[in-house]
């Protein structure tokens, strides 16, 4: 199989007309099979089972994009039965195999781009470049683990001992759960899901119940190139599945992205040895942030206030990488907060289908948790802008792109996760203390610096203590190979999706020696 080097997707220009108009076409045909009933998939059986559940349009709740089936713990046994058995075969498929899948699920997509992303406009709101990002990077990770698998199965061993053949041979683990969040649910829940099948393990797949079609619709894709039956198994559910799920001593390895509280939950629970289990589970977690960007006096104050207001508001701040806190120095205090509330103020809120900058944010839940940090930052900090629902919440989960001043770095505001449109300015006395609350979290994920001192940008290479660190430009929008993406702290396991060692996350490995 004769590869090309790996290239991220480019980004659709949406100025062009025919773009415009694809995507629009793609919009109405989603649009047409709205309410469509889709199956749980166990052992390539498609099933019908006694709860359904909707997904809604969080534009317009009323609107039901796609009906699916909540699976009981039974169900949950049974997928990873499924699993269990498909491993037996799809274990000893060569690499070669499983990475024309990948590849060939990536070329569908490509091929159907638009289709994907009018889907993640309906489902979770996103405008068309944010879906066009979140297929894009979907596409990315088909294609970059699809070379990544090559390379670890030609592996070896860095010595070859003297009078040996030494080998070193990289094996699937097994069963895995893969549990996505809603928020990147083509590019995250495919990324873990390939990652997992293309090493030769089997999983069963629990998408968020907020993006339950985006995960439908990429196992049709698995389907259609012909990825074997069990080797990707689909239930649905919430808590309850998530727990039947990992906690079975049958599953290997639980990839799972989303909040700390239940990232943390797993990582306890998958702790736990049951009786008759013979492996230790591996967690791949990957969770929340409270993501920092320093602004320093010597800055480019411009290029500063459009990376902050970006990093904070693009998709809501519904991202891991949001921007939460920007921490700013004393001497452009004013000025900064000035300008930064004429371009939030400047920000269109409307519908995802009509390409509005900001739409709704995901659910009820995350209208009130928002709305709730509004009235604690008014109690802690001074409301720049913002702090408003600009719908009732039946009609869309519109919410005013919300900014804080004078925010004290231990607050609330600056410590928790709000994962909304909601930013906390702090102002910092110099760069020792900018660097000191930037690393005052129990986070880590990602972190941004905007100064034109050498000095400060190797500081802050050395002591700025995030995974995904970012000199002069934004915090938000890691590329596939470029980013290896993952965070430190309680940010998760820093698994480094993207990235080169990512792959063997999913796999173990044996050492074979051969005496000559
Ligand atoms: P969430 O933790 O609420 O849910 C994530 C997944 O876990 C969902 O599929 C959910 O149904 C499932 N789940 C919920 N409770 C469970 C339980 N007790 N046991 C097992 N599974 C359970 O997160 P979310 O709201 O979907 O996503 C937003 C969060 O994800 C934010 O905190 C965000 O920062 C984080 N996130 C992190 C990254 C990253 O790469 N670090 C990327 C995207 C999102
Ligand atoms: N990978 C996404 C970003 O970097 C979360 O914004």
């Amino acid at each position: 199989l004769e590869l090309s080097n790996f290239v991220n997707e480019a980004f659709t220009d949406f100025t062009n007309g025919d773009n415009k108009r694809a995507y629009e076409a793609a919009l109405a045909k989603a649009r047409s099979e709205f309410g469509r009933t889709y199956p749980t998939i166990i052992g390539g059986k498609h099933r019908q089972l006694a709860k359904k559940f909707t997904s809604t349009n969080p534009a317009n709740p009323s609107e039901v994009v796609g009906t699916h089936f909540e699976s009981t713990p039974v169900e949950v046994d049974e997928a990873i039965d499924a699993a269990r058995a498909a491993f037996t075969s799809w274990k000893k498929q060569p690499v070669i195999a499983r990475v024309k899948l990948l590849l060939e699920a990536a070329k569908i997509i490509r091929e159907r781009h638009f289709d994907f992303c009018a889907w993640l406009t309906l489902e979770v709101g996103k405008n068309w470049a944010e879906a066009d990002a979140d297929v894009g990077e979907c596409i990315d990770f088909l294609e970059f683990y699809a070379r990544e698998a090559l390379k670890l199965d030609g592996a070896t061993t860095p010595i070859q001992f003297p009078g040996e053949k030494n080998l070193l041979r990289y094996l699937p683990l097994g069963v895995g759960a893969v549990i996505p969040p809603w928020n990147f649910p083509f590019a995250i829940m495919a990324g873990m899901t390939a990652a997992s099948i293309v090493c030769g393990n089997t999983v069963v797949l629990k998408p968020s119940p907020d993006a339950p079609t985006m995960a439908a619709l990429f196992v049709e894709v698995l389907e259609e190139v012909g990825v074997p039956a069990g080797v990707v198994n689909l239930v649905h559910g919430g808590p309850a599945v998530g727990r039947a799920l990992t906690e079975s001593p049958l599953i290997h390895f639980i990839a799972f992205t989303g909040s700390k509280k239940v990232g943390l939950e797993i990582h306890e629970r998958a702790a736990k040895v049951i009786p008759g289990q013979r492996h230790i589970k591996r967690t791949i977690l990957e969770l929340g942030g409270k993501d920092a960007i320093i602004v320093e006096a010597d800055a480019d104050i411009d290029a500063a206030v459009d990376g902050v207001v970006a990093s904070a508001f693009g998709f809501n701040g519904q991202k891991c990488s949001a921007c939460s806190r920007a921490i700013v120095a004393d001497a452009i205090y004013d000025s900064f907060c000035d300008r930064v509330k004429e371009k939030v103020e400047a920000i269109k809120s409307g519908t995802p289908e009509s390409n509005a900058y900001a739409g709704p944010v995901i659910n009820q839940l995350a209208y009130d948790r928002v709305l709730s940090y509004i009235e604690i930052g008014k109690a802690e900090g001074k409301l720049l802008t913002g702090g408003v629902a600009l719908k009732p919440a039946e009609e869309g989960y519109f919410l005013a792109p919300t900014v804080f001043r004078d925010v004290p770095a231990k607050s609330r505001i600056a410590q928790e996760e709000v994962f909304g449109p909601f930013l906390a300015i702090i102002r910092s006395s110099n760069f020792n203390d900018a660097l000191a609350i930037a690393n005052d979290t129990e986070y880590g994920l990602t972190g941004a610096i905007y100064t034109s001192s050498r000095e400060k940008l190797n500081r802050a290479r050395d002591e700025f203590h995030v995974g995904n660190l970012y000199l002069n430009r934004k915090c938000t929008g890691a590329m596939v190979g470029a980013h290896p993406f993952g965070g430190f702290n309680l940010s998760g396991t820093d698994s480094k999706a993207g990235g080169p060692d990512y792959l063997t996350l999913f796999t173990q490995a044996k050492s074979v020696a051969e005496k000559r």
